[in-house]
């Protein structure tokens, strides 16, 4: 028996082939897996309803964490037109699988390091070493929208805040409304994980990525905790930035900073960013990490007009995977694909086409995976 059993969610676009790289690379270290292959995505929802299908939970809630490609997701009106015929009015909603599998496994922590690997054509410096940790299941992602606007909801709203009045004349339909919501709980855990992470990785500061001047009472709950825990880490100082500050702060001087903390929808946009500091998508991986399961995936989306042609850059996804081993205790694997990434990245000879080469997705991947053969 494998030592490990991984969930193998590919998705759909180019996620099917971008994992195919990472499993070269996870092979070539000797990583000892049984991979039970998930269903996931587009497909599904066109087919099922579901692009997140129950026997597919199963498999997660049965192994010791997932590997997940890609998905293609759309809005509610495309996504309405592409169901099967039978299954169109049944009201059946598209929502997003990843999304929707980091909350229903409390994979609170979002982690995204961005690093400048040197030699890369593609760095905006070389001198960056960022991790954002992204809170993962609340903020803005947490799904309690309205439109049209119960009439029960906006007189509860209007009750308590005073600045819903202007827009007691919006007609329902005319309006929308996404809750922010963050908890003390959920603030603690992702402050705290940054915090240990700085810690633990020797860097000298953690920022606070939020915007508590305006955003009065989600942001400031953020940032009033962070405080509370960076009394805890002597050693690491905490920094306060206001999100639109951070963009501009991070093309000027990126170098200053090291571990960014930030709530769901801003670390998702400073995450990318951040990403294309170091190369973009190409080399972004994220870890989506709880108390006992993580979900590791490439930081890109679906990329449906590559799909097939096996053009783009495998190394976001071979990064997921060395995430994956990192977390899994496998140190020393994990520490062989990252220096077989910055070997083959600094050598310059085999380059995918976004850093200006003509490397097929599995060159670079067998590229990689031959110096981490060792
Ligand atoms: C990400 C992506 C996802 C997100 C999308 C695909 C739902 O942008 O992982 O950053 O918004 O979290
Ligand atoms: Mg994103």
């Amino acid at each position: 028996m494998a030592k490990y059993k991984i969930a193998y969610l590919p998705g759909d676009g180019v996620g099917p082939e971008v994992l195919q790289a990472a499993r070269i690379v996870l092979d070539a270290v000797g990583f000892d897996a049984e991979y039970v292959h998930g269903d996931v995505g587009w497909e599904f929802w066109c087919k099922e309803g579901n692009p997140l299908p129950d026997r597919t939970i199963e498999i997660l809630k049965n192994t010791d964490a997932c590997l997940f490609g890609a998905i293609t997701s759309k809005p509610k009106d495309e996504a309405e037109k592409e169901l099967a015929p039978e299954l169109r009015g049944k009201g059946y909603t598209y929502f997003s699988p990843i999304v929707a599998i980091r909350q229903l496994f409390d994979l609170y922590a979002n982690v995204r390091p961005c690093r400048a690997f040197p030699g890369n054509p593609l760095n905006f410096r070389e001198d960056i070493d960022l991790v954002v940790f992204r809170e993962n299941t609340e903020g803005l992602y947490s799904g309690v929208e309205f439109h049209p606007v119960p009439d029960e909801v906006r007189s509860v709203l209007s009750r308590h805040s005073p600045k819903m009045q202007r827009f007691s004349d919006v007609p329902a339909e005319e309006l929308a409304i996404s809750c922010r919501i963050f908890t003390r709980k959920g603030c603690e855990r992702i402050v705290r994980a940054a915090f240990e992470y700085a810690k633990k990785h020797g860097y000298p500061t953690v920022t606070v990525v939020e915007k508590p001047n305006v955003i009065r009472e989600t942001s400031g709950m953020m940032v009033r905790i962070a405080r509370e825990v960076a009394k805890d880490y002597p050693g690491v100082e905490l920094w306060e930035t206001n999100v639109d500050a951070m963009c501009m702060w991070l093309v000027k001087n990126p170098q200053d900073y090291g571990v960014l903390v930030s709530s769901n929808m801003f670390g998702d946009i400073i995450s990318d960013l951040a990403a294309q500091l170091v190369g973009g998508l190409g080399f972004a991986s994220s870890g989506n990490i709880g108390e006992d399961y993580a979900v590791f995936e490439p930081t890109h989306g679906s990329a449906p007009k590559y799909a097939g042609k096996y053009r783009v850059n495998p190394t976001a996804a071979i990064l997921a995977a060395k995430m994956m081993l990192d977390w899994l205790g496998e140190t020393e694997k994990a520490q062989r694909i990252q220096e077989a990434v910055a070997q083959v990245i600094a050598e310059g000879r085999v380059r995918t086409y976004d850093m200006g080469g003509d490397a097929s997705t599995l060159q670079m991947a067998e590229a990689i995976a031959e110096k981490a053969r060792g």
